[in-house]
């Protein structure tokens, strides 16, 4: 009767296994797409089929039929995941996923982020050769410069419309090094590695940050990108792809000196941190305590640990266990 019961679940599931999967990819920005081909692939790498990627919506890219492949290698997935090419795969039919289905499975099946991205991490994040030629230099360079290496993603741009419009409070340059001299008071010296999309804000933070943590700025340009100032997504979209492709491998250099720092903090107002988060702590092997949110919210497992704790008082109120000698 069990037996029976579990032959129909199991023949149940393989039924509702489907093959391919096309997971499509959109025009918001680098980090909302990043973090849905890492859901995507944990989700999509378990069920005997392609994770495939459109990109045709996608701006990251170095031509028409560019897209995220341009980018990252897919060996390391073994085929579980390639890039949608419509001519050659049109025979399979595939079963199409927007973003809001795979948050929505994600959602009923009760997984939280991190734990499924950090599973895809591994296999997801490989560049292309010409990417990881062009990172290897820039990452030397950093090897080379004074410890500890502590890494700022200073967001402005068009975030600051998008916090008037959510009524969110903006994160400024100040809390940045605020939130890292704060959480890490040991921390003196050494090299600040300014990263992000307003060069007024950063160049605002490097001064604080040099006053306050002694720390000497690391930025690495590639390229001097034409609208330059700060990041806007509309505007960005509308680029050559020259100008895109230059300015993506610009922006993985960034999110890698974030990956090699020793200590990161950013804001939970943007998405990209929760990537870098992933990174450092899936492919890097960094320790998870050294990433801190210096958003209003301070929403780091590290930041609400040590609130949890202070907020209790002196300890203990359990029970006391007395140990004998
Ligand atoms: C995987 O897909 C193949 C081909 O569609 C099918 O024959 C096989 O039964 C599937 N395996 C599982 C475990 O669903
Ligand atoms: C790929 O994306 C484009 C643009 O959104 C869409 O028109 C096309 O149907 C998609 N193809 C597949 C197979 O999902
Ligand atoms: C890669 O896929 C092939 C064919 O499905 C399989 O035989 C092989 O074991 C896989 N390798 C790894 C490392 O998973």
């Amino acid at each position: 009767m069990h037996i029976a019961a579990l032959l129909l679940l199991c023949t149940g599931l393989a039924a509702a296994v489907q093959g391919c999967t096309v997971l499509e990819l959109t025009g918001a920005g680098f980090a909302a797409n990043a973090v849905h081909v890492l859901h995507a692939y944990t989700l999509f790498s378990q069920n005997n089929g392609t994770l495939y990627l459109n990109s045709t919506e996608f701006q990251y890219k170095c031509a028409n039929e560019g897209g995220w492949h341009d980018f990252f290698d897919f060996t390391a997935t073994n085929g579980s995941m390639a890039n949608y090419v419509p001519e050659a795969d049109q025979a399979e039919t595939c079963a199409i996923y927007t973003f809001h289905d795979v948050d929505l499975l994600l959602h009923n099946m009760n997984y939280d982020w991190f734990s499924i991205d950090t599973a895809a991490a591994k296999k997801v994040w490989r560049f292309t050769k010409w990417v990881q030629d062009e990172l290897d230099p820039v990452l030397e360079e950093l090897a080379q410069m004074p410890a500890p290496r502590m890494g700022f993603h200073i967001r402005g741009g068009d975030k600051l419309t998008e916090d008037v419009q959510l009524s969110r409070m903006t994160t400024r340059p100040e809390d940045f090094i605020v939130t890292m001299a704060e959480s890490f008071p040991h921390l003196n010296g050494g090299t600040c590695i300014m990263v992000g999309d307003d060069q007024e804000w950063i160049a605002e933070a490097s001064k604080i940050a040099a006053a306050t943590l002694g720390c000497k700025t690391f930025s690495k340009t590639l390229f001097h990108i034409a609208t330059g100032g700060s990041h806007d997504q509309e505007t960005f979209n509308h680029e050559s792809f020259e100008t895109k492709c230059a300015g993506t491998l610009q922006f993985l250099v960034d999110i890698e000196l974030l990956n090699h720092a020793d200590y990161f903090v950013g804001t939970t107002n943007s998405g990209l941190p929760h990537i870098v988060d992933v990174l450092r702590f899936a492919v890097y092997n960094k320790d998870r305590g050294t990433f801190v949110d210096a958003s209003f919210r301070h929403q780091d497992w590290y930041s609400r640990m040590l609130r949890y704790w202070k907020s209790r008082g002196p300890q203990p109120r359990r029970r006391l266990l007395t140990r004998r000698r």
